[in-house]
């Protein structure tokens, strides 16, 4: 009975994810770092979709088209790279996922009081009346902007919260944004999360006293809506002006259209590449906004923080060639210590994070917000790898049973990576 059941539902869902028949995702152990190096530069030649980089402590997850399986196996042999099928069927894996959100949204209707809830991804509209109710209710601490808009005319919203309007210069500002990379998923609920512990949540004063926040769930509105409404593994903006091929290969990669080495390193001029930079840096109306964010109070953002997802890691500048910062201490000590405190609120199957240079525990990456920022003279400017579940039949897609948990733990770790950051602009750093 049960069998007929989900049969009938993937029947109904089967229109969706078309273009997935028959992709497969390979889990990769690499144990050298050549290994690394040619797999990387395989992967990158074939057009491998790297859900996450492989290195010498984690496996990697590929992401591959049926037209690069033979090659991309054929190369991990004669790499000597040990390797396994993770998902043999994408597209029956991601009808499984619509199954269980959709499972997870009956629950949720039996309860008519929830108003945002964290036991499912939400789509666009729900995130932004989450926040335009939260703007209503909380007039006096916060600020909806809503006046800047991504490619397709929807508009990016964000959230001011500060007990003093932003009035006092001598409040240090922390920035966090998610949905740069549209796919995903698991960022945007982090950021509606902690509005929610700024505003209806709100137990500990001190969270406003002491600094101004602004919050950014969505910052690519126009790739998060096609990932739900067309194309799951959607990556990138949505723009179709920055080349003349733009039709077939719209959008840009948020995080390397950035102007710090813009460019200059690990990015692919092809267009049709997940990694392609644009063609000048901030051609993306997205990217220009966190731009002008972060230029309006670069003297007062002590902490910026870039939410991506997945493989457990909080990466640090220089993210462009893989040198170290003058701050390098700081973001160390404060990034091993946000680590600690959500390692300390983790569930014990969650993978435990590392904290490190980006270039060297995760890759390169030219043009990136965290490097932007930190070039501002931002001090600490840091891109969290969210976790995911390699193991379990998903991985890149975490269930939406564990989104409460990833909100939880993050924002125990966010909070302690605060309470640093507004010491050291006390010290004035
Ligand atoms: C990766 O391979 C090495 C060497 O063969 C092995 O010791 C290690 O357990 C493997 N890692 C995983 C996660 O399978
Ligand atoms: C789940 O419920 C929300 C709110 O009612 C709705 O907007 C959304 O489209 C639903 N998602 C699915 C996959 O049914
Ligand atoms: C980006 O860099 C590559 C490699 O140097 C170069 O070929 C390409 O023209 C650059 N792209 C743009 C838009 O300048
Ligand atoms: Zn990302």
């Amino acid at each position: 009975m049960k069998f007929l059941a989900l049969v009938t539902m993937y029947a109904l869902a089967a229109a969706k994810h078309e273009k997935y028949f028959g992709w497969k995702t390979y889990i990769v152990n690499t144990t050298t770092e050549e290994q690394v190096i040619k797999l990387v530069s395989t992967g990158t030649k074939l057009g491998v979709d790297f859900l996450t980089t492989p290195n010498l402590e984690e496996e990697g997850l590929l992401l591959v088209n049926p037209k690069q399986q033979e090659e991309l196996t054929r190369s991990l042999n004669a790499l000597g790279i040990q390797y396994r099928t993770h998902a043999d069927n994408i597209k029956s894996l991601l009808d499984h996922d619509d199954f269980l959100i959709k499972e997870q949204n009956k629950s949720i209707a039996l309860r008519s009081d929830v108003f945002m809830p964290y036991d499912n991804y939400q789509p666009l509209d729900v995130i932004y009346n989450f926040m335009d109710a939260i703007a209503s209710k909380f007039p006096t601490t916060t600020k909806l902007v809503r006046n800047s808009f991504s490619f397709d005319r929807r508009p990016i919203k964000y959230m001011k919260i500060s007990n003093t309007n932003f009035q006092d210069e001598k409040k240090p500002v922390i920035l966090i944004d998610g949905g740069i990379h549209a796919r995903e998923w698991i960022a945007p609920p982090v950021v509606t999360w902690i509005i929610r512990k700024l505003t209806e949540g709100l137990n500990e004063r001190h969270l406003l006293d002491d600094q101004d926040w602004i919050l950014v769930p969505v910052v690519n509105p126009d790739g998060y809506d096609y990932t739900f409404t067309q194309d799951r593994y959607w990556r990138k903006t949505r723009s179709t002006n920055t080349h003349h091929n733009a039709r077939r290969c719209p959008g840009v990669d948020g995080n390397r259209n950035f102007a710090h080495f813009w460019n200059t390193s690990d990015t692919s001029s092809d267009p049709c590449s997940l990694i392609y930079p644009g063609n000048y840096a901030f051609s993306e109306l997205e990217t220009s906004l966190l731009r002008d964010i972060l230029q309006q109070y670069r003297s007062r953002i002590v902490m910026y923080i870039n939410l991506h997802s997945f493989g457990s890691m909080i990466l640090y500048p220089w993210l462009h060639d893989g040198s170290r910062s003058r701050r390098a201490h700081y973001l160390h000590l404060v990034g091993t210590a946000m680590a600690d405190a959500i390692h300390y609120h983790s569930l014990h199957h969650f993978p435990g994070y590392r904290v490190g240079n980006g270039a060297t525990i995760l890759y390169g990456a030219s043009g990136s917000g965290v490097d932007y920022a930190h070039s501002l003279g931002i001090p600490l400017a840091f891109a969290f790898e969210l976790p995911g579940l390699s193991e379990s039949n998903h991985g890149f897609n975490l269930e939406p049973r564990y989104i409460k948990q990833v909100c939880l733990e993050t924002w125990a770790g966010i909070k302690v990576g605060v309470k640093q950051a507004t010491k050291l602009f006390r010290k004035g750093y």
